[in-house]
């Protein structure tokens, strides 16, 4: 089954547990945290400080994206503030089979995250005990950027990567998502979706939800 993850990276944090509310009602089926710390992305987002009103907001799982230089060091905080998956990025974690295995301990699903130029052949000897591999479809750092159509062909060698190596992990994709996108990233074999833009940016946030989370249905 399909899932749509709305990201809080385009919400307004001054009413964050307000607009979470909103995509739940609507039809969200995770919740997206995307972290991000100035060093390994040129931007700055929050920590675990908003993850944990988050998880005080809503009953759906928060899928947090560390994209941080040494996001070892920061798992037990995450999982503290309420993360369900936690997501670290393969261009920066040397010891990537230790590291996931430290997340499943802390009791979280473990995701390992790909930038558009690194290909799905870095991950194929974690593949079987990761539980969520993420194509980024933008180079992680900002929201509202276009989506990379290369992407696509990335998602299907993941799914077929799963086949191979009989993984259960789900692919996720991220950046660009919109109406425009999401049905070919559905096709192409992705299971779960995260939207910021086109959802937070949009006038009817609710509508917006409604329409991509049937879109995947
Ligand atoms: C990009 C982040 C994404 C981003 C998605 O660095 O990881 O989660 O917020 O936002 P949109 O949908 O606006 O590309
Ligand atoms: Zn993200």
């Amino acid at each position: 089954m399909a899932l749509l993850a709305p990201s809080i990276l385009s919400a307004d944090l001054s009413i964050l547990s307000q607009q979470i509310r909103l995509v739940e009602i609507s039809g969200a089926d995770w919740i997206h945290c995307d972290i991000m710390d100035g060093h390994f992305v040129p931007n700055i987002t929050f920590g675990p400080v908003v993850v944990k009103a988050a998880n005080k907001s809503t009953k759906l799982p928060l899928d947090v994206h560390l994209m941080i230089e040494n996001p070892d060091k920061y798992l037990e905080d995450f999982v503290n503030a309420g993360a369900d998956s936690i997501t670290v990025h393969q261009e920066e974690v040397i010891h990537l089979d230790r590291t996931i295995n430290r997340i499943k301990e802390l009791g979280a699903k473990a995701g390992v995250a790909i930038n558009p130029s690194t290909p799905v052949s870095t991950i194929t000897e974690i593949a079987e005990i990761v539980d969520l591999i993420l194509i980024m479809s933008v180079n992680p750092g900002f929201g509202g950027q276009s989506f990379i159509n290369n992407s696509l062909k990335k998602v299907k060698q993941a799914a077929t990567l799963r086949k191979e190596v009989r993984g259960k992990f789900l692919v996720e994709i991220d950046g660009g998502i919109s109406n425009k996108n999401i049905k070919s990233a559905l096709d192409a074999g992705c299971d779960v979706f995260v939207v910021g833009s086109s959802i937070f940016k949009e006038k009817n946030i609710s509508a917006a939800t409604a329409e991509l989370a049937n879109m995947i249905k």
